[in-house]
């Protein structure tokens, strides 16, 4: 057990979680909270070979792949998150071990496995999924970001990616519209998270 809160971002490419994020860290530390800010794939060594891979995915097993991302983890819960949560840090973190059960299970991972090798991961107090229709992600990725669309952004892939993110039960998870213009989208992770700390007695 721990002081802190573990709040996840999560869904597929293009649904705003790194606007979102930002701006539920600016509202909390206006509350007087302490926020800790952090993002998957880390910056660390396995985050960079992971960001190796998004060049040519072809390089790699969805095996070797999944190894990947639970080693960079591994280490970003060791190093960063579970630090954090001890001296009692509200931690947003863009994208956790969801994300490796949608998108490693779109390539042929059984995401049931992928959940189970989580264990050494604190599971989180809120997971916010963005969701959104994949044809309007791919598009504001396109449009927005003027970005090709990288091996895991796949229009297919990330139908299969999407629907799973759809059928994970976890009762943490609230599912939040991202269609929306982006203070409507934030006023509905405001009103989740308002919730949770109600909860918490924060
Ligand atoms: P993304 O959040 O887009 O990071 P960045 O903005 O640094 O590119 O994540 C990069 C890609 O990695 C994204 O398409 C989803 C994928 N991904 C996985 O396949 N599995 C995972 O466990 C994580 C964390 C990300």
């Amino acid at each position: 057990m721990y002081p802190g809160l573990l709040i996840a971002f999560e869904g597929i490419d293009g649904t705003g979680k790194s606007t979102q994020l930002p701006l539920l860290a600016t509202h909390l530390r206006e509350r007087g909270l302490t926020v800790a800010e952090t993002k998957e794939p880390t910056d660390g060594p396995y985050g960079q070979q992971i960001r190796a891979l998004y060049r040519d995915r072809r390089q790699g097993t969805p095996e070797q792949e999944l190894e990947l991302f639970v080693l960079d983890r591994r280490q970003h819960v060791a190093e960063c998150i579970q630090p954090a949560l001890e001296q009692g840090t509200i931690v947003l973190t863009d994208r956790y071990y969801f994300s490796t059960a949608a998108y490693q299970g779109a390539v042929g991972c059984d995401p049931g496995h992928i959940f189970a090798r989580h264990d050494f991961a604190p599971e989180p107090d809120l997971v916010l999924l963005l969701t959104l229709p994949v044809e309007a992600s791919t598009s504001r990725i396109r449009n927005l970001r003027g970005e090709t669309l990288n091996d895991f952004e796949q229009q297919e892939q990330l139908e299969k990616v999407a629907s799973l993110f759809a059928s994970f039960p976890h009762s943490c998870i609230v599912r939040i519209d991202a269609a929306r213009p982006v203070e409507e989208v934030q006023s509905s992770i405001r009103a989740a998270v308002q919730q949770l700390l109600v909860r918490k007695g924060v």
